[in-house]
Formats: structure tokens, sequence, C-alpha cells
């Protein structure tokens, strides 16, 4: 019998998605996301085992190794995907700890769901790992899982991160099944959240919902304490360094450039998801044509918008709202051959990215509410040039980070938007260079490997707590 690895990434989705190649062949592309984006450079130089969903329904694989990786798929039923993915995951618990933008769904089925797969992915895990393993658990899907994991081995040292916002007690307080979440979280050795806000809220509730006694950031159980403690996420800058510095990737944001026809390039990147505040900087965008602020010609917003989650209501209905609303914008202000928004409904290559963030000399980052925002600091990562405006939301989890350098907007106020999107527009060059390099320096300082490292290492040094 195998020893068992010693260290377990596990999360909803397994880093690659199975993708059906131009010959029919279906091959492994990675998938999308913040997630995958931080974890996948570390898992790769631990030589760890990931833990997750293929990403297709009722698909029975054996465990792979894929880009560096050893993988181990668990399986979900088409009923599963809709109850526990679309529904639980993504149509209660996303829209509730994103301020509510979108209104929760509250489904006893979604549920049960939950709880059956959550306890799939601990079974799952409890076979992996290896006596003691170190196993990290990832996100808001999953957060049943250490305290699963822990009734099966409780061995293990069990760390838990956050990637989205965790709420306040006032919008927390409507989930029925508050309690149990908290509880599955604090089978968890050390819980990671983005900010320490977050980490406050998780603290407070488990006092206020669970009488638990706490000290500080520590939720002191009677045979262990739980740390609550916030570890802000960040970028592989090296990757992104070697990415820009080919050839091909230079060229090919020179074509972007060329392509786009000259005037200012505005650029968003996003999962088309109405956290991501699409509508509103399109709407800013086109109410300066409107206003005469810009002129066609002078300005193109190009959009890249992954799809995601397709299935779920509130994802269809935005869908439709942006390219309605594409559509009147550039019905409007466009001319034949030059529109003003170009909207992709696409996913690309990380090649493609960095050349599209180069070519950008105003990438805009506006969600209403977001844990982190890579993208923000992958531009930042990619502008070695010191070339480049970000605006940036308040409401983005690398707001405090980068507010330095960044154009802080309030992606709420329409008229604050088009101001500071013009304001970044006309920022001249030495303007934009003492900016990028504040933000720079946080990013370059601050990136994924320390963000791994600071959580291992804080997991690593919990104290010990000996197994009854
Ligand atoms: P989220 O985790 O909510 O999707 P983040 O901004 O934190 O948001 O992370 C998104 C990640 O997905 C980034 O690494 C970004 O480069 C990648 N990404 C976003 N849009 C695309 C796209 N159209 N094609 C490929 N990758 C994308
Ligand atoms: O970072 C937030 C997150 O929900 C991750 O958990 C997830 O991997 C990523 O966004 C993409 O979402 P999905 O797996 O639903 O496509």
């Amino acid at each position: 019998m195998s020893r068992g690895s010693e260290f377990v990434v596990v999360a909803n989705r397994l880093p690659v998605d199975r993708v059906a190649g131009e010959d029919g062949v279906p091959s492994w592309r990675r998938s999308p996301g913040g997630l995958v984006s931080a974890i996948a450079p570390v898992m790769r130089r631990r030589e760890g085992t990931w833990v997750g969903w293929s990403g297709a329904a009722d698909e029975e694989l054996e465990p792979f190794d894929e880009d560096g990786m050893h993988l181990v798929p668990v399986r979900q039923s088409a009923e599963d995907v809709q109850l526990y993915y679309e529904g639980f995951s993504n149509a209660t618990l996303w829209p509730l700890y994103h301020d509510v933008i979108a209104p929760p769904v509250y489904d006893r089925a979604m549920w049960d769901a939950y709880v059956r797969v959550n306890q799939r992915f601990a079974d799952a895990v409890a076979k992996v790992a290896g006596k003691g393993a170190i196993v990290w658990v990832q996100d808001y899907q999953l957060q049943l899982v250490p305290q699963m994991l822990r009734e099966l081995r409780p061995d293990l040292r069990i760390g838990f991160f956050l990637h989205i916002p965790f709420p306040p007690t006032e919008l927390f307080m409507q989930l029925p099944w508050r309690r149990r979440i908290l509880e599955g979280l604090l089978g968890a050795d050390l819980v990671g959240f983005q900010l320490p806000g977050a980490a406050a809220n998780f603290v407070r509730l488990c006092r206020q919902l669970l009488d638990a006694k706490t000290v500080k950031q520590d939720v002191v159980l009677d045979d262990r304490t739980v740390r609550a403690r916030a570890f802000p996420i960040s970028v592989d800058v090296d990757e992104l360094r070697e990415l820009i510095a080919r050839p091909e990737v230079r060229r090919r944001a020179e074509e972007i450039r060329e392509d786009l026809g000259g005037g200012t390039v505005l650029l968003g990147v996003d999962r088309l998801d109405y956290t991501k505040g699409i509508t509103q900087r399109l709407q800013a965008f086109g109410e300066l044509f409107s206003d005469g602020g810009l002129k066609p010609g002078e300005a193109v917003f190009a959009q890249i918008a992954t799809p995601s989650r397709e299935r779920v209501e509130q994802y269809q209905i935005l869908r439709d709202q942006i390219e309605q609303q594409v559509g009147r914008i550039n019905g409007e202000y466009g001319e034949l051959g030059a529109p003003v928004i170009h909207y992709l409904h696409t996913s690309y290559d990380r090649e493609e990215l960095a050349a599209l963030y180069l070519a950008a000399d105003v990438m805009v980052v506006t969600p209403l509410r977001d844990g982190m925002n890579l993208v923000a600091k992958e531009y930042v990562a990619c502008r070695e040039d010191l070339h480049g405006a970000l605006v940036l939301s308040e409401f983005a989890g690398a707001a405090p980070e980068l507010r330095r350098g960044a154009f802080m907007v309030n992606p709420y106020d329409i008229d604050g938007l088009k101001e500071t999107m013009l304001g970044a527009i006309h920022a001249d060059r030495a303007d934009q260079a003492r900016r990028m390099r504040v933000m720079r320096k946080r990013v370059i300082e601050h990136d994924v490997d320390r963000w791994a490292q600071e959580f291992l290492s804080a997991l690593e040094h919990t104290p010990e707590h000996v197994p009854a």
C-alpha cells in the first residue's frame, strides 16, 4: 500500500478542464479563475496531490498526472452539479458572500447536496493523504470539509483558505445553515481569509452564534485552538515576467494595438460574473461618448469575459444585459469597422492575456465586491515599462494594497467612474510611472509564492493537538 501524499490540495475543481481539440481529441487546459492561477505554481513546486472535480458531470476518471501535478478526480453527478455547484455554491453562497448583489437562493435540496458532496471530497482526501499530512482546503464550495476530514483523520493538519469575501454578521445571519458552516470551518487548524476584516467577521460570528470563546483572532475550542488570519493572495510574478519577455508576446501586443485602431486602449478581463461591475464600467465608457468627454477614435474598450457558470440564471441574465449594452453603445458611437467596444466572450491562454495587458493603456477593474482580484495584480506585474494606469474599485480585495498607485473608484458612482476613467486616460507618463512603481513594489514583494509560504508556515506552526 502506498504511503500517501504529504501535501494535498483540495478544491472544487481540478486545475485543468477537459476541452475538445479541433481534431475532436480531448485534452486538458488550465481552468479559469483566481484560485487555480494562484495555487497551481505552488503545487508543482511541492509535488503534491490535487483532489478536485474535472468540470464535467458523471465523469468517472482514474487519478492522473498533468502539467507537473498529481490529480485525483472526484465525481459529480448531473444532479450534484445542479444542486451543489450551480445551486448551493453559486446561487446561495456566492451572492450571499458578495454583499447580496444578486438575491441568494435558500433551498433545502441544494443544502443536502452541499453536505453530500463535501462528504465525498472529505472521503477522497482521507484516502490519499499520508499520515500527519498537510491538507489545504480551498474556498466556499468546501466549507464543511475541514470538520468532516478531522472526524475521519484526526492526524492531519488542516488549513482552509477562503478566496472570496466573508460577509459581515448582518448578511451571514440570513443563511439557514449558518451554524453548520461555522462548525465546518472550525475543523481546520488555520482558517485563512483575504483581508483582516473577513477574519474578524468569522471570529465575531463564532462568538455570537456558537458561543465560542475567542481571544483576538483565535477561536478557543475545548481540545484545540483555531486561528483565523488574513493572507492576501497574489500572482506568479516570475511566470508573468517570463511571458512578457518573449518577443512573440511583445509582437502580439503591438498587433493588438494596431487592430484596435490607434486610440487609447482600455481593457477589462474578467469571468463573466455580476460581481465584476462590467455593466457599470461599460455604461460609464458609453456615457463619455454621449457627453463629449471622448470622441470615437480617441479611445476603445476591449472587454474580455470568460464564460462562467452558464447555467445559473443570474449569469444568463447578465450575459444578455452585456450583449445588449455593447450592441447599443456600438450602434450609437461606433463606425463601420471601428466599434468603440470590442467584446469577446471567451477564454485566452496566458500568452494572449500577457499581450493584452501589455497592449492596454488603462486597465479597468471595477468589481462591486471581490475577494482579491488577481487581474489587477497581473496587470501591474506585467508593466515593467511603468506605462499604463489601473482603475480599481474600492470594493476589490486588492484595494488596500494598490490604492496608493491606482485610480480608485466607487463603481456604483457612474459619474465618479467616468471622471476617474478620464483621469487615467489623460494621466501623463511621469504620473503613470510614479503610480506603477508603487504598485509594482507591493506586488513583486508579495507574490503568490510568499502568500503560499506564509499560509503554510502559519499552518505548520499551529500548536500540535493530541488526537483523542
Ligand atoms: P475570479 O477568481 O473571481 O475569477 P480573479 O481576478 O481573482 O477573479 O482571477 C481571475 C483569473 O482568471 C486571473 O488569473 C485571470 O488571468 C484569469 N482570467 C480571467 N479572464 C480570463 C480570460 N478571458 N481568459 C483566460 N484567463 C482569464
Ligand atoms: O476564486 C473564486 C472561484 O470561485 C474559485 O473557487 C473558482 O475556481 C473560480 O472562481 C472559477 O469559478 P468556477 O469554478 O465556478 O468556474
